[in-house]
């Protein structure tokens, strides 16, 4: 199949890093299927898209905490031959403290944050498995390593997205098939706001533009960078987290004995 009739599917492309993606996936010769529930902004990114490029660009409205509307997306992955690239960005926050966060905005953070991406995964993945092609991108957050008050269900998600996609990594690690992991500091999108937040957590100039973020999270895929830490200036921390945590598991896995400091203390 040549480049020009691979397909991404790019989850919540009705705003932020969504939008970057179609963008920059279709520059780079991808025709998409783009994926949200505000079909109107849909439409502008598709409009905008169309104007620089003569990539196909299709619409699917869909709220993905919905179970029809997600196998309504899932099907469509799984019965298409020329889908090569998922990127599941869609995704939300429900910051606040958690007693005080309604119960409703947490079961939809799990529905989107870790639910969709798993199910859309699924659904990717026996079809790029038989053509041994293609390419999950999985958008999780450096809060996946940070765990924070006022974010507790959001960083429990993206730390779920790390894992799976770890794992995931594994499993695939003797095909052609990848899965990327993206860790995002803060970026300049509406998210904050759709979180329920007025303001950001943090300053200014930690934040990066989605273009810049998506820009650096495919470079990094060329470089076969599976684990993207886009901020990340030096890798040398990363390396030494990965030795300590190899450490870990090692010591994790030296026998089934309970800990010597949990042992009952007689008298
Ligand atoms: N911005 C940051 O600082 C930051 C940092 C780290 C990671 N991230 C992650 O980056 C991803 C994209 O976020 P963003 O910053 O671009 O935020 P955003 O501008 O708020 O975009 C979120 C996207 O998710 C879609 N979405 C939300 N709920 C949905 C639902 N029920 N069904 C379908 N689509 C849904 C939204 O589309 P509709 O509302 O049209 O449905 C929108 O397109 C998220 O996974 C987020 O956790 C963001």
């Amino acid at each position: 199949m040549s480049d020009h009739q691979r397909f991404a599917v790019v989850t919540g492309a009705s705003s932020g890093i969504g939008v970057a993606y179609a963008e920059r996936l279709a520059a780079r010769g991808y025709h998409l299927i783009l994926v949200a529930r505000r079909r109107e902004r849909l439409e502008e990114t598709a409009r905008n898209i169309r104007a620089k490029t003569n990539v196909t660009v299709e619409i699917v409205t869909a709220d993905l905490g919905d179970s029809n509307d997600l196998s309504r997306v899932a099907t469509l992955i799984e019965g298409r031959e020329d889908i090569d690239l998922l990127v599941n960005n869609a995704g939300l926050g429900a910051l606040g403290l958690t007693a005080q966060v309604s119960a409703a905005a947490l079961d939809n953070l799990i529905k989107i944050n870790v639910q969709a991406l798993t199910r859309l995964t699924h659904a990717a993945l026996p079809g790029f498995l038989r053509r041994d092609r293609g390419t999950i991108i999985n958008i999780a957050s450096i809060i996946a390593l940070m765990p924070t008050p006022t974010g507790a269900g959001y960083s429990g998600s993206k730390a779920y997205v790390l894992n799976f996609t770890r794992s995931l990594q594994m499993e695939l690690a003797n095909t052609k098939v990848k899965v990327q992991a993206v860790l995002p500091g803060p970026v300049r999108t509406e998210f904050f706001e759709a979180s329920g937040l007025k303001q950001a957590p943090f300053p200014d100039e930690l934040f990066m533009t989605p273009e810049e973020l998506v820009d650096t999270a495919l470079t990094a895929l060329d470089q076969d960078e599976l684990i993207c830490l886009p901020a990340l200036q030096d890798l040398s921390a990363w390396t030494a987290y990965e030795a300590a945590r190899g450490e870990l598991i090692r010591a994790l896995t030296q026998s089934g004995r309970p800990a010597a400091r949990y042992a009952k203390r007689v008298g």
